[in-house]
């Protein structure tokens, strides 16, 4: 089993560190392909609770190779204090690779986010704030630095001159704002390339080569599905391909070379910043899943808006990702209802609809047809197997399996790397 992709199938959040974590110890290359310190992936080892940004989670498996990928923007003050963050921790982060191609996060980038935001006010993303969509659209428009620029000082501030030229324009006439002077820009970027310098590699190259030889390589996904340029909710959605396709391009290795695709699929919904959510509660439902839970982002520490498990959506991202298995997390967190509301279906304007519309507008008046599954009240966070669980919470989990389109391979009943029931090996 030599490559497979772990992905989020719903808006993030599902647990998607806890699942890379717990393959972690027994694959050779864990990879983040797209996104940046957007993500905020929890890992639970014991009693200690580590917030990864930018590293994938693989950094915490002391034989396992960390890669950063081609297609993962890379904020460098960011990444060295989430290193030395870790090595203060006495977490070894010699062996993380970079690849030469990643595109940077720079402070115009963080600067342009924030400003384009709060230019839009009612009708925001509600992003992160962490530049990431100002820095994947110089990657676009060709005006983006990559790592390998810092390792050339006058090709760099060439870059950083004309990524500014327009920036300023806008910075200083649309926004009001104070330009920024490239040579404080050039001077920062070169401050950090010599620390970066003995993780740089040819990822492509380094990857290939493992999945020839059979090594195991475990591809990391930010974000989720939904939130996919071009399969999620846009425009709410973040300016990278979450969605498995995103793995080959943002890492060099071909789509023939990867064996499974694992989608995290949280037990229920949740979902950070704006945009449509079918199933989104605003009465004490809601607020017990996001008190249980703990449905706060991990990266701008926002109450995550929460919701009923949909159907729909777990279809769809069994489609566009391909998915082999699906990784069921945070059953634990549904115990004490006693029936459980699952979205089987859409209606939109008087009509059922069972799949994930195209158009924006249907989406926006989507009204969830419920199903209502028995619940449980027993305590599930010491099940080791499927058959320790209550027969109701069973069943559950046999609802969503039949309703999603992929078997559930592994169930979440807590958030430590052994409160897990493994159904099916995904090794
Ligand atoms: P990610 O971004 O997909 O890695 O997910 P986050 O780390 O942002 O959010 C998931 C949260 O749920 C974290 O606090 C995890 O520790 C926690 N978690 C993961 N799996 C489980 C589970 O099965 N049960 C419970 N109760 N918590 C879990
Ligand atoms: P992980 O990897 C949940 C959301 C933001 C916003 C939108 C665009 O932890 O699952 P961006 O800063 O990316 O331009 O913001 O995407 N978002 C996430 N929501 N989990 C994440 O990552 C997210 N990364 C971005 O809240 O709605
Ligand atoms: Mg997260």
């Amino acid at each position: 089993m030599p490559a497979l992709v772990l992905l989020g199938a719903q808006w993030g959040d599902e647990g998607k560190g806890k699942a890379t974590d717990l393959l972690g110890g027994s694959v050779d290359y864990v990879v983040r392909y797209q996104g940046g310190n957007n993500a905020g992936h929890t890992v639970v080892v014991g009693d200690q609770t580590y917030a990864l940004h930018l590293l994938p989670s693989g950094i915490l498996s002391p034989d396992c190779v960390p890669v950063i990928g081609n297609g993962v923007v890379v904020d460098p003050a960011v990444l060295l204090s989430e290193l030395s963050g870790l090595n203060e921790r006495g977490i070894d982060t010699s062996k993380l690779l970079l690849s030469g191609n990643a595109h940077l996060i720079t402070p115009y980038h963080t600067t342009m986010d924030k400003v384009t935001e709060r230019f839009l006010g009612s009708r925001k993303i509600g992003t992160t704030g962490r530049g990431i969509g100002p820095a994947y659209a110089d990657k676009i428009n060709r005006v983006g630095i990559r790592v390998q620029d810092l390792y050339d000082e006058s090709i760099l501030t060439q870059k950083v001159e004309a990524a500014l030229d327009f920036k300023n324009q806008i910075l200083a006439k649309l926004y009001n704002r104070r330009a920024i002077e490239s040579g404080r820009i050039v001077e920062e970027l070169l401050a950090y390339a010599e620390q970066l310098r003995p993780f740089v590699a040819d990822t492509t190259l380094v990857l290939g080569r493992a999945v020839d030889e059979g090594k195991v390589v475990l591809f990391e996904g930010g974000q989720g599905t939904l939130l996919d340029i071009d399969h999620g909710t846009y425009p709410f959605v973040t300016s990278s391909n979450a969605t498995a396709g995103g793995a080959c391009t943002g890492s060099g290795v071909g789509p023939t070379k990867i064996d499974r695709v694992i989608g995290i699929l949280k037990a229920y919904t949740t979902r950070v910043g704006s945009g449509p959510f079918p199933t989104e509660l605003f009465d004490e439902d809601g607020e017990a899943l996001r008190r249980i839970g703990g449905e706060r982002g991990v990266t701008t520490g926002r109450d995550r808006r929460c919701g009923w498990f949909d159907a729909v959506i777990a279809r769809y991202a069994t489609r566009v990702n391909g998915l082999t298995d699906f990784f069921l997390t945070k059953l634990d967190v549904l115990t004490g209802w006693e029936r459980v509301p699952v979205c089987v279906a859409y209606e939109i304007d008087g009509k059922r609809v069972e799949e994930l519309p195209y158009s924006q507008s249907d989406f926006h008046h989507a009204k969830p047809v419920y199903e209502y599954l028995p619940g449980w009240s027993e305590d599930i966070t010491k099940a080791k197997t499927f058959d320790d669980l209550p027969k109701n919470a069973q069943g559950y989990v046999k609802a969503l399996e039949e309703m999603s389109g992929a078997p559930i391979s592994a169930i979440g009943v807590g958030p430590g790397r052994t409160e897990t029931i493994e159904i099916n090996s995904f090794l």
